[in-house]
């Protein structure tokens, strides 16, 4: 993985000792939120015998399910559909030779249609749940949970569905830790000490990567080798996490408050929804922080280009490149040419994506964009799992430079404290009073 902040207008030189000091405290532990820094030393950590683990388990859901179906959200969502979608072929579902179970995604949103089709999809399928919630209480997940559970014990009865079904939680805490103990559920952990954003290289992301068919030791190594190439005795300007943190307080304290990550490969979509979530939630708060945005071109570049090429020059871009592609399409002659496109003729699509993506650096730093690049060889376990670690990393030092504490998450909580209060949930009487109250009911 490479980092090139050449087109990003920023001088990081300034910056160094304020980032060395919050890499310190990441180090030491001595920043705030230094209860949940467990991630920091995840990849190095995790044993072999322990992915064995997962794998095994993993087994267990392929052999006897044609679907799998991961709840969560959030964290609990985001990581695992990141890397699966970016390794999985585009028309997945489609694919009638699969040597790995289709894996579907619940408790995400609270939609009604949706879950309906879900289950309607499910009916007289074999298919199993990974049900992923740290808290074990999160509504939406549990309201998921509850409708799949249902439907799995209809079709193959406790027994069986016992058998398909895996909790990821906490180890002692919350009504999916009780339940599973009481159903006899298999179970994984999420470390007390890694929040829910930075809880991919867990059971959490791992289990299901690894039941999609995905090389969890192959993630993993990539983390350990970015783990190695962020750590703090790596000097400054060779440290792509710094240099990352670095430049994006730069260009915040130059009036850049919006940082759009852009992708050119459209496998990338959910890994940019996996950063928002790592960026946004870290670092949004006290009044602060950069809105963490994403775009995938060149699709949005037909929706969205003219804002980012026009619009008020409060922005930056930062590309995820993939340097090539996995598979090889090359576009041919046509005797006709009545498209007019015999010019490309011999030439891979990758070739005009690469000029399309040239194109759009140049145009969008003409119009004021900066932008930093980052590029990986090609889209495979080894790479996203350098890229994550890279992300992580350079997300704790970067809310501790901006001076915030980037492993809580206070503000998610307003809005379920209303939801629990309109739900009359038990507890929550005198919200539901004061609520009703507020509403004129
Ligand atoms: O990053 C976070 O902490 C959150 O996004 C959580 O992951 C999300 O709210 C889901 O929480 P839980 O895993 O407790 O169900």
């Amino acid at each position: 993985m490479k980092i090139d902040i050449s087109k990003a207008s920023v001088d990081i030189k300034p910056l160094q000792a304020e980032v060395a000091a919050a890499q310190e405290k990441l180090d030491k532990g001595t920043g705030e939120g230094n209860d949940f820094i467990g991630w920091l030393h995840l990849p190095s950590e995790i044993t072999e015998s322990f992915l064995n683990e997962i794998e095994e388990s993993a087994k267990v859901l392929r052999d006897n399910c044609e679907i799998v179906v991961v709840a969560g959200i959030g964290g609990s969502y985001l990581g695992a559909r990141a890397v699966i979608e970016a390794l999985s072929n585009s028309f997945d579902y489609l694919q009638t030779n699969r040597k790995a179970p289709v894996v579907l995604f619940a408790g995400q949103n609270l939609g009604e249609d949706y879950l309906a089709d879900l289950i309607a999809t499910l009916k007289g399928k074999k298919f199993g749940i990974i049900n992923i919630s740290k808290s074990g209480t999160t509504t939406e997940t549990a309201v998921s949970f509850r409708l799949l559970k249902a439907l799995l014990e209809k079709q193959e009865g406790k027994e069986g569905a016992r058998k398909r079904i895996v909790a990821v939680t906490d180890k002692a805490k919350g009504a999916l830790r009780t339940l599973s103990t009481q159903e006899g559920y298999k179970t994984f952990v999420i470390p007390d000490n890694v929040g829910g954003r930075f809880s991919v290289l867990t059971p959490v992301g791992l289990l299901p990567i690894a039941v999609a068919g995905f090389d969890i030791k192959k993630l993993v190594a990539g983390a350990v080798e970015m783990e190695k190439a962020t750590a703090s005795s790596v000097p400054f300007e060779q440290n792509p996490s710094a240099v990352y943190a670095a430049a994006r307080n730069v260009l915040y304290r130059n009036g850049k408050s919006t940082e759009i990550l852009i992708n050119f490969c459209p496998k990338l979509h959910y890994f940019t929804e996996w950063w928002k979530q790592l960026y946004g939630e870290s670092e949004g708060k006290d009044g602060k922080g950069i809105f963490p945005a994403g775009c995938d071109f060149t699709t949005d570049l037909h929706s969205m280009g003219q804002w980012i090429q026009e619009g008020q020059r409060i922005i930056f871009e930062t590309g995820v490149t993939v340097a090539e592609p996995n598979e090889k399409v090359v576009i041919e002659s046509d005797d006709d040419n009545l498209d007019g496109l015999n010019y490309l003729a011999g030439k891979r699509v990758d070739q005009v994506n690469k000029m399309a993506e040239l194109g759009t650096l140049l145009a969008h730093t003409d119009g004021g964009v900066p932008n930093i690049k980052v590029e990986i060889p090609k889209l495979d376990e080894f790479n996203l799992g350098q890229l994550i670690y890279f992300f992580e990393k350079a997300c704790g030092i970067s809310g501790y430079v901006l001076g915030v504490n980037p492993f809580n998450q206070p503000g998610v909580e307003a809005y379920k404290k209303n939801m629990f209060a309109l739900l009359e949930k038990p507890g929550y009487e005198e919200a539901t009073k004061a609520i009703k109250a507020r509403l004129g009911k």
